[in-house]
């Protein structure tokens, strides 16, 4: 088993990763959670039982259950795992502490934007939209953006065609 890998987010189903887990022999020993609601962060006990690793969260969030070593997040700061730099980046808005994990060029970004659409500002909206505008889609074009639902995209896809930010607005 292989130690060196983390979980963002334990969605509302962890014996999935679980069982994706063994498949690959992997044993995480790092759980990221972008922010505490139930479908991401929902399979924390169960995980946190399998893998007996620290879980990493923002402060501002209220405290999921079933994490027997609950670490709170800084932002701007870099979370090592082996030879992988995760930079935390806090992008509130769809709730006060929501958090994307940036990788190389992809970024996890929780609730905060989807393809083509963004998360529900559930704690504010300004906040949820300087978030997106001003540290995710400052990101180079290419880098690959993971929401925590719907398909994968990229900085640069949504900058030209997110209704919500698109820089072509009226252009057509
Ligand atoms: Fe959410």
């Amino acid at each position: 088993m292989r130690r060196g890998t983390e979980v963002i987010d334990t969605g509302g189903n962890p014996e999935a990763i679980i069982k994706k887990a063994k498949e690959l022999k992997l044993q995480p020993g790092k759980i990221l959670l972008t922010h505490a609601h139930f479908d991401h962060a929902g399979g924390l006990e169960l995980l946190d039982q399998a893998y007996n690793c620290p879980a990493w969260i923002d402060e501002k969030e209220p405290r999921p259950s079933g994490s027997r070593d609950l670490k709170f997040l800084q932002d701007g700061e870099s979370i090592k795992l082996g030879n992988l730099n995760i930079e935390v980046l806090f992008t509130p808005g769809h709730t006060s502490g929501g958090v994307s994990y940036k990788i190389h060029d992809s970024v996890f970004s929780g609730d905060a934007i989807f393809a083509g659409s963004m998360g529900r500002a559930n704690s504010s909206w300004s906040e949820l939209h300087d978030s997106i505008t001003q540290r995710l889609l400052t990101l180079p074009d290419h880098t690959r953006l993971f929401p925590g639902h719907g398909p994968a995209t990229t900085v640069g896809e949504e900058k030209h065609h997110n209704p919500f930010f698109s820089t072509r607005r009226g252009a057509n």
